[in-house]
């Protein structure tokens, strides 16, 4: 086996030393060198190919895709959720790396414990302390690079509403002072952060991904754990993290609109690139929620 399929093979737990953008086991999906890009030879009048997409997101998210073998004329069908915008495909994928128990659209299996049923969880208030610590730090670091913007579009993001780094600030105050230490940020944690800031630098397409799952999950599934653990460790105390100024669906609406826009100016290969950095998210999330359960 070549060792860049070996690496690309190789899950980021085990990699560390592989620097962030390296495949988990996922590549773009390719197509024959010779073929114009992004449209696929819609209205070229040639023969398209597209090779068979290595990885599970790939084929995943291309079962309802066929290409016209012969004809110029017709035109390609939509991947999932094209129609309705480009957050509508990342969110397509990311439903199905739930699993069944998590979310209806959920495929995937439980193989870790942070995706047992949450209502089965034994968590700890140092595991749960630890899990504030590194989501502080990821956040901290989204935050830094919207405000910094090395990428122009980035700057959409500022003032979204969304931003979580000064209430998880308040809520680690608020653990001070019931007598907890705060723990400093662990290999999860600082692994993720240090990932998101070589992304935001060198692959935007990857960063938004992040930046999407990232968000997006705190205001879902998020939520639904914080409620949770709250029930089982702080006798229903709602912290910061799960509060928002405003009505926090149209802030997500917002932030939506804002996505769907800058991909708008992306290629299909910047798109499916995005869409393939999903699994990435979910691995590097779930390394600091199983922090949880430590
Ligand atoms: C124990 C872990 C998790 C649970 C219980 C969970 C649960 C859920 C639920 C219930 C939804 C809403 C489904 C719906 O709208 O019908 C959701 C949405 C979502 N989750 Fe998760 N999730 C978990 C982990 C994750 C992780 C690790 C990520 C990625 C980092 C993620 C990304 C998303 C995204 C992007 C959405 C769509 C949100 C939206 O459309 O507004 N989730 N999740």
């Amino acid at each position: 086996m070549s060792s860049s399929l070996m690496a690309s093979l190789t899950p980021v737990s085990q990699s560390k030393l592989l620097f962030c953008n390296t495949p988990l086991k996922t590549s773009p999906p390719r197509m024959s060198s010779s073929l114009p890009s992004p449209n696929f030879g819609f209205n070229s009048g040639r023969k398209l190919r597209l090779e068979a997409p290595s990885s599970r997101i790939s084929r995943m998210h291309m079962r309802a895709f066929v290409v016209s073998a012969t004809t110029a004329e017709k035109p390609r069908k939509k991947y999932p959720g094209e129609a309705k915008g480009f957050v509508e495909e990342m969110r397509f994928v990311a439903m199905k790396l739930h699993t069944r128990d998590q979310a209806k659209e959920g495929e995937k299996e439980v193989k870790e414990p942070q995706e047992r049923p949450v209502a089965k969880w034994e968590p700890t208030v140092e595991g749960y302390l630890k899990f504030l610590v590194d989501s502080k730090l990821v956040y901290d670091t989204l935050e830094r690079i919207v405000h910094k913007a090395s990428v122009p579009y980035y700057a959409e993001f500022r003032n979204t509403g969304l931003e979580r780094s000064e209430r998880l600030t308040k809520d680690l105050e608020w653990f001070k002072e019931q007598g907890y230490t705060i723990p400093e940020p662990s290999e999860p944690g600082l692994t993720y952060a240090r990932c998101l800031e070589e992304l935001s630098e060198k692959d935007p397409q990857a960063f938004i991904c992040h930046f999407y799952n990232v968000y997006f999950a705190h205001s879902a599934g998020g939520r639904m754990i914080g409620r949770k653990v709250a029930e089982m460790l702080l006798d229903k105390k709602e912290l910061e993290f799960y509060k928002w100024d405003g009505d926090l669906s149209q802030l997500l609406q917002n932030v939506r609109e804002k996505l769907n826009k800058v991909a708008e100016g992306w290629t299909r290969e910047e798109k499916n690139h995005c869409l393939e950095e999903t699994e990435k998210s979910f691995k590097y999330s779930g390394d600091i929620l199983r922090l949880i359960l430590s």
